[in-house]
């Protein structure tokens, strides 16, 4: 028997700004990338993107002709704030045109604030990061205002915590742990869980018909027998904290691609001649079943939306199979009660994977050269699902 999703359910595709839009000059990524050589992380720069500032409707006919009915994209703090308090009223119309562009298409928007990038101005560890970041989420009520159901403060703090954390490490010339993730900046970790605070009480004192949350990576660490406490304080500053701070929010998103497992010693690496992905990643579909119980048993009450799944593989078909596995371990998880409001595809398109365009992700195929996008089969098939509704059921 298929699943059947329930009335009002999002069905969606996800981008964010940096990665789809180009050209974006005021942000700290882009001066990362000229700074690159390409030995590092950073093997290319982002330059034209998807060229979405301009395309953004193409991207939107496309979505809304699927069968999608959600899109949840994010707007760029860099270009809507190019110098400390300085607001870009032309920025903030265009993010505005995108949002009643979506809804004339019959598309609900998800409008994220903050998705990695940064103004080159803005540091989150400076001392009053919270501060203009609750700023900026006040002008930015101009997009979200009206018509904008669902806010996202901040996309994966627990990543941006992560990021910071080897950003020092590499500073201290120091290397990538073999597997699992580099010490989170806990001083950064803290100032992002204080930002995302002021901002949800400021999208509500704005906007108060508004339902706010963020996102959170969710790595589902598996404990192999008697490793469940180093898992557990393992997963506690990298993941836990960050689920715990969305207790009182209207909702919480879960993120998922794949899983790490944990060893008496810490995380363990991909086992050998275990499938994987394009990133190098388990390619383990089970895993958002997996993320959503153990944030719905974290969180209890908070309604959930995942608001990124995917893989990224050349092979279309192995996309299906993937996301079939997950939606699969999804409804599974909501038979079983968990609360899930929402599923957003990562990606709508093939975009820039923080470093590299090798990667694809996309639902939708980007030329780098045109930038004519042609949906992939997986497109049409995760649309045709919001029509029908029906999840189909995968045998164990
Ligand atoms: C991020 C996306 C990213 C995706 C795949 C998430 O960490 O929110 O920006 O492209 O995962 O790596």
């Amino acid at each position: 028997m298929p699943h059947t999703l329930p009335n009002g359910f999002l069905w969606g595709a996800s981008t964010s700004a940096h990665q789809t839009e180009g050209g974006n000059t005021n942000s700290d990524w882009w001066s990362m990338e000229q700074a690159s050589t390409g030995a590092g992380h950073i093997k290319e720069p982002s330059g034209d993107a998807c060229d979405s500032y301009h395309r953004w409707r193409e991207d939107m006919d496309l979505l809304a002709g699927l069968g999608f009915t959600d899109y949840r994209f994010s707007i760029e703090w860099a270009r809507i704030e190019p110098a400390p308090g300085e607001f870009s009223r032309a920025a903030l119309q265009h993010y505005r045109r995108m949002v009643e562009g979506a809804l004339e298409r019959g598309l609900r928007p998800m409008v994220t604030l903050h998705h990695f990038s940064n103004p080159r101005w803005f540091r989150w560890s400076a001392a009053d990061a919270a501060e203009v970041f609750a700023r900026y989420v006040r002008a930015a009520a101009t997009v979200y205002g009206e018509g904008v159901e669902h806010v996202c403060t901040i996309n994966e703090p627990n990543m941006i915590a992560t990021m910071a954390g080897f950003i020092q490490l590499l500073e201290q010339g120091g290397a990538l742990p073999e597997a699992g993730l580099p010490e989170p900046d806990h001083a950064v970790a803290d100032v992002l869980v204080e930002a995302h605070g002021r901002a949800v009480q400021e999208v509500k004192s704005c906007a108060p018909h508004v339902r706010a949350g963020w996102s959170v990576a969710n790595q589902v660490y598996q404990p192999l027998p008697g490793a469940e406490e180093v898992a557990a304080a393992y997963s506690r500053p990298r993941e836990d904290i960050y689920l715990e701070a969305a207790a009182g929010d209207d909702w919480l998103g879960v993120q998922s691609y794949t899983r790490t497992r944990i060893g008496p010693d810490g995380p363990l690496p991909v086992p050998d001649g275990a499938p994987r992905t394009q990133t190098g990643w388990e390619f383990y579909p089970a895993a958002l079943g997996q993320a959503l119980r153990h944030t719905a048993a974290l969180v209890p009450g908070v309604p959930l939306i995942v608001t990124e799944n995917g893989i990224a593989t050349a092979d279309d078909a192995e996309r299906v199979a993937y996301i079939t596995g997950a939606l699969s371990g999804m409804a599974q998880a909501m038979a079983d009660g968990v609360d899930v409001r929402g599923y957003f595809h990562w990606s709508a398109l093939d975009n820039y994977e923080w470093g590299s365009y090798a990667p694809t992700f996309g639902l939708i195929h980007v030329d780098r050269e045109t930038f004519a996008r042609t949906p992939k089969p997986s497109a049409s098939w995760l649309g045709e699902i919001g029509r029908t509704r029906a999840v189909p059921e995968v045998t164990p």
